[in-house]
């Protein structure tokens, strides 16, 4: 029997590259995509993504009865799940997670990056009470330095949730952002749709969709 605590878990789930994911992409990564199209083609590609997140965490056998008198040796989760979304990106997400889990709570981080040091600030943080004994799925759909998941991560570190028990939902990563995490987070799974070739200068993804947040509010 694998001791859990030391069993390698695959750490990088990558939507498998259909036509259909394509196509959705070739959608959102136009410069030109309406934002009504760019909101709409998210969504569905979060929808896959946090289909394969979901199936990632553990279940435990349940029993029904059906109308026809027989029982169903079906499955629940082993524990509650929450998303957490770090604003403002994150918060695109949160209405797939609603509409899949409508029992769901869903808690936010803020961090900002201080514009000297680069790096992200923590401001606020809204989290379930119960956090520490849920399966967390954080969400934002960008990973691309690493540097604000780290500092999310940290943060649900500090509310007693165990790396084994985040999921990191997101859409675009690029090879840099998720081998930092991995350098400080080994256990923390990563759900993606597509893995960048890697970052520019001024760390956007390449070939990338742009600044997301802005193409998604409307705000460029
Ligand atoms: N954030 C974005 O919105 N896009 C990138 O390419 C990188 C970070």
């Amino acid at each position: 029997m694998p001791d859990t605590a030391t069993a390698p878990v695959t750490q990088l789930h990558l939507l498998p590259q259909t036509n259909r994911l394509r196509s959705l992409h070739t959608v959102i990564r136009d410069r030109d995509a309406a934002r009504a199209d760019f909101v709409q083609t998210s969504a569905q590609i979060f929808r896959l993504l946090l289909e394969t997140a979901l199936d990632l965490l553990p279940v435990e056998p349940r029993e029904v009865r059906t109308p026809v008198g027989q029982t169903y040796r079906g499955l629940r989760p082993a524990a509650p799940t929450c998303g957490v979304s770090v604003a403002r990106a994150g918060e695109s997400i949160e209405a797939e997670l609603r509409a899949m889990l409508p029992h769901s709570r869903i808690g936010k981080i803020l961090l900002q990056r201080d514009k000297v040091t680069k790096l992200p600030r923590f401001y606020y943080a809204a989290l379930p009470p119960d956090i520490a004994t849920s399966h967390v799925l954080l969400l934002d759909p960008m990973l691309a330095t690493g540097g604000t998941a780290l500092a999310a991560i940290t943060v649900l570190g500090e509310h007693g949730v165990a790396d084994d028990d985040i999921v990191f939902v997101n859409l675009l990563s690029s090879p840099e952002g998720i081998a930092a995490v991995h350098a400080q987070h080994p256990r923390v799974r990563i759900v993606t749709s597509a893995v960048e070739e890697r970052l520019n200068e001024d760390a956007y993804m390449i070939p990338g969709i742009g600044d997301f947040g802005d193409r998604y509010f409307g705000t460029d």
